[in-house]
């Protein structure tokens, strides 16, 4: 008789992790993810049985057997689908037509966007906030959490057990063999990566909603959440990195992103760091012909000014960099100090139009931009030098006034 090859893993005395493990993915819409990622789903094996949300449509085969490994997926009473993005709803349809649950549980949104993707009679129920469902011996109770980081998202919490499955929050791109914090030893980047990547728009949200969850004094014993491992041992250090990053209070690092046509951009881009460092700033340069977008976002999260490059072409900027602040501004940045820089041959028109895209993120630069008329001489190595002191003393300058005011 073949043995199947997955199993699902021990939580807690009723839950078990039946996910799924994506080695290989390495593009998240936009978002780049190269440790991979798993898809995260738990079974309550209660009286009634529930399985909180599923996996990728492309994973469902390992779901189910993950369920398998510990109850038929037919005995499955219920599932609850805390959120309706395609990593953990794309196979619900597929999943309920083997299960045949009772009923489907979601936010009153997570109902409309089921509908929307799946265009069928699904037995959805809608569920709002302080709502509790019996499963028999256990309850759970339900949690909205609107736009962290979809309409429907929402969050689900085991009482008997304080298990709060959170859906995406507190979760990171990180496949492994790992499924708990205290067997794995790196992951704050990847950590800061999501919330820089998916979370940092809604970080207003971010902070009501933990200030929510301290005001029900609920006594979570495990955060649960769909992607990444499961926090068992040190809830509160994720908890407070999310209170820090939701902040996006200014510190003294600088990034310099930028891309160049033929050398002379990253010659300036040089300059500035040096002028930076001189001035005493930590320093990142990102040149976007070898950083990604989302790396660069991710060392913004905790730093205090942006920098951006790019020469001219044909009357405007590189297309990598149009790429950055095109992404950029959807993630809704704050507290950056920002300049403009570039070369050009006759128009110069890239160092105005980087102005005009961080101006309207309410990033406006603190200087007029520096530009060099095909390659930087000493002159303009100096100013960029110069600007890039200057730009680190205003920086540290704002961030007293700011310790001051505090
Ligand atoms: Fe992991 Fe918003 O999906």
């Amino acid at each position: 008789m073949a043995k199947d090859i997955f199993s699902a893993i021990k939580v807690s005395d009723h839950v078990w992790w039946v996910g799924a493990v994506d080695w290989n993915i390495r593009d998240f819409h936009g978002y780049s993810t190269d440790q991979g990622s798993t898809y995260n789903a738990y079974l309550i094996l209660a009286d009634k049985v529930t399985l909180v949300d599923t996996v990728k449509a492309s994973f469902k085969d390992e779901l189910l057997a993950r369920i398998s490994s510990v109850i038929d997926p037919r005995k499955i009473d219920y599932i609850i689908s805390n959120h309706a993005e395609p990593d953990h709803a794309g196979c619900l349809a597929e999943v309920a037509a083997v299960v045949q649950p009772e009923k489907i549980f979601a936010s009153k949104m997570g109902v409309k966007n089921l509908k929307a993707h799946f265009h069928q009679d699904l037995n959805l129920v809608p569920v709002a906030s302080g709502e509790e469902l019996s499963l028999g011996n256990l309850t759970v109770q339900f949690l909205e959490t609107r736009m962290l980081h979809w309409p429907d998202s929402m969050f689900t919490y085991l009482v008997d057990e304080g298990i709060l499955f959170t859906s995406d929050a507190f979760g990171m791109h990180l496949a492994g063999s790992a499924r708990f914090d205290d067997e794995v030893d790196h992951w704050e980047y990847e950590a800061a990566k999501y919330y820089a990547n998916i979370l940092l728009p809604y970080s207003g949200l971010v902070t009501k909603l933990l200030d929510q969850v301290d005001q029900m004094a609920l006594p979570i014993k495990v955060l649960a959440p769909d992607h990444g491992f499961i926090w068992r041992e040190d809830l509160q250090r994720i908890q407070s990195l999310y209170r820090r990053w939701a902040k996006q209070a200014p510190t003294n690092k600088v990034i310099v992103t930028y891309d160049s046509m033929w050398g002379s951009t990253a010659k300036m881009a040089t300059a500035i760091m040096e002028g930076l460092r001189a001035g005493g700033a930590v320093i990142k340069v990102m040149d976007l012909k070898v950083s990604h977008r989302s790396d660069v976002v991710t060392e913004l999260l905790e730093a205090g000014g942006l920098i951006v490059g790019s020469s001219t072409l044909n009357n405007g900027i590189l297309p990598r960099v149009a790429d950055f602040l095109t992404y950029l501004r959807g993630l809704r940045p704050k507290n950056l100090l920002t300049l403009a820089f570039g070369s050009y041959g006759w128009s110069g028109e890239s160092v105005g139009k980087i102005e005009e895209e961080l101006s309207g993120m309410g990033l406006a630069p603190v200087d007029e931009g520096i530009k060099s008329l095909f390659v930087p001489d000493q002159d303009v190595l100096g100013a960029c030098f110069d600007a890039g002191k200057g730009f680190a003393a205003r920086l540290q300058q704002t961030i007293n006034e700011g310790e001051e005011l505090a």
